[in-house]
């Protein structure tokens, strides 16, 4: 049993301390803003997230994880402190550091013992060095500290199981005994460990976003060229996926990447790129094609139906993807934007994130399910891949809508059991208008 204290109880901070204390640990998660920590004291959590309560609550009652506002108590007796707080886009591009240095600030005045500072937040390459030297400046006496940098590669929607089940621990520091030390906290992980240094790690986190969004943007504009020459996106996805060399994830065309980290991520690469003196053209096409995803839906709306004036356009589903209630950088949110400027009524449902999602979009009508998106539509676009759409009586949507035209922005939907139904299907790069297995593409073993 180690005593940890994570700074930051926001989606990774949460996580971080809920795992880390089911795994054993006594751990005090630290958050500056009280509210917050109030709610969780009373078992409310800030965020949504699949069987998250259930882990911080097992362990709260087993007395592993605890919460204050105080970084006196957070410190206490501590051997490790994670920092996961926020670092935002700033208005250039650049991520925005200072939560990561009032955080650095407040450990080196309140420690009181040697210490292991662990970064997981997404920070500029050279953060961990400038870490190091704000908290030497600000310690009141010198105490050791040595600072190691973990970037985290947990997907939202799938937290836990990223958490518990990593595919790999990165670990950068100057002193190979302090990452060590992080290093055994990982163990019961069974994870490959990449012990390196810190530049390297903080470049490892900003290098595997900026593919995964790579890999997004390509597949997207092969949707695009496949729709015009006849082929289907999905089938040369899955086609592409069995070499290991491509491998078969993130190649889900569509609206594109939303969320709080691919687009700041690839946006403050670019940046730190540009302020070196490099050229990033490939991180610069990325971000034009994403951008061009949520225009694209639009004008394909605009094309079937002509003037969208009074036209009714229902959204299924709102948050930046499934299972989940996160609606930063939602497609959503520029879809509806859009669609309202060219004076249509819009409705929208989404099973977590109306809450969050009402007061972004104040003109939007939010419904009670899918059904009543539908009742009366002109169309109907598919924003989020929530399972619960798959599984629709698509006949009753189809006779409830004024006219059944459905753009389905992320490809849940047979193209071939719609068109029978007798909608008018548009999915993503799905050129292809002939017969097709019913599961998909037919591999021979
Ligand atoms: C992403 C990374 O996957 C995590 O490894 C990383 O830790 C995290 O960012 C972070 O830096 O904190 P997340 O933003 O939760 O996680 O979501 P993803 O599941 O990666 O999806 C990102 C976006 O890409 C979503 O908008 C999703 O709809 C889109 N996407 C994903 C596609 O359009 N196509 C795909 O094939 C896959």
């Amino acid at each position: 049993m180690r005593k940890i204290s994570v700074v930051g109880v926001g989606y990774v901070g949460l996580v971080t301390a809920a795992c880390f204390s089911d795994l054993g640990n006594q751990v005090i998660a630290l958050d500056i803003e009280e509210q917050r920590v109030a709610g969780l004291k009373r078992g409310e959590l800030p965020i949504y997230e699949p069987g998250l309560g259930e882990v911080v609550q097992r362990n709260v009652l087993a007395g592993r994880l605890n919460f204050t506002t105080s970084y006196k108590e957070a410190l206490a007796d501590c051997e490790f402190v994670f920092i996961c707080v926020g670092t935002p886009s700033s208005v250039d591009g650049d991520a925005d550091m200072k939560y990561v240095q009032a955080a650095a600030r407040s450990i080196a005045e309140n420690m009181t013992a040697p210490l292991v500072v662990v970064n997981k937040s997404t920070v500029p390459v050279g953060t961990g060095d400038w870490v190091a030297e704000l908290i030497k400046d600000a310690q009141p006496q010198p105490i050791d500290f040595w600072v190691v940098s973990c970037p985290e590669f947990l997907r939202e929607g799938e937290a836990i199981g990223d958490f518990m089940n990593p595919h790999r621990t990165v670990l950068g520091s100057t002193s190979r005994e302090a990452a060590d030390k992080v290093a055994q906290l990982h163990l019961p992980l069974r994870s490959p460990i990449v012990i390196t240094d810190l530049r390297t790690a903080e470049m490892i986190k900003y290098a595997s976003n900026a593919f995964l969004a790579t890999k997004i943007s390509f597949i997207n504009e092969i949707a695009d060229i496949c729709e015009s020459l006849g082929a289907d996106v999905k089938e040369v996805a899955a086609g592409m996926g069995f070499d290991p060399r491509i491998g078969k994830h993130f190649l889900e065309a569509g609206l594109g990447y939303g969320g709080s980290c691919f687009p700041k991520d690839v946006k403050a690469l670019a940046f730190m790129a540009e302020e070196m003196g490099h050229e990033a053209n490939i991180l610069n096409s990325v971000m034009e094609v994403n951008g061009l995803r949520r225009e694209m839906i639009v004008d394909r709306l605009k094309q079937a139906l002509g003037d969208l004036k009074g036209r009714s356009i229902g959204l299924l589903g709102l948050a930046f993807k499934a299972n989940t209630d996160d609606m930063r950088d939602a497609p959503s949110v520029d879809i509806a934007k859009e669609l309202l400027a060219a004076g249509a009524k819009v409705r929208a449902y989404d099973p977590v994130a109306m809450d969050v999602a009402k007061d972004l979009m104040p003109k939007v009508e939010m419904s009670k399910d899918a059904y009543a998106v539908a009742d009366g539509a002109d169309a109907v676009i598919v924003v989020t891949e929530w399972n619960e759409f798959r599984n629709l009586d698509l006949e009753r949507v189809r006779d409830s809508m004024s006219q059944p035209i459905i753009f389905d922005g992320r490809n849940i939907y047979r193209p071939e059991l719609m068109n029978t139904l007798g909608f008018t299907y548009h999915g993503v790069g799905r050129g292809y208008t002939g017969k097709r297995e019913k599961n998909g593409l037919k591999v021979r073993p």
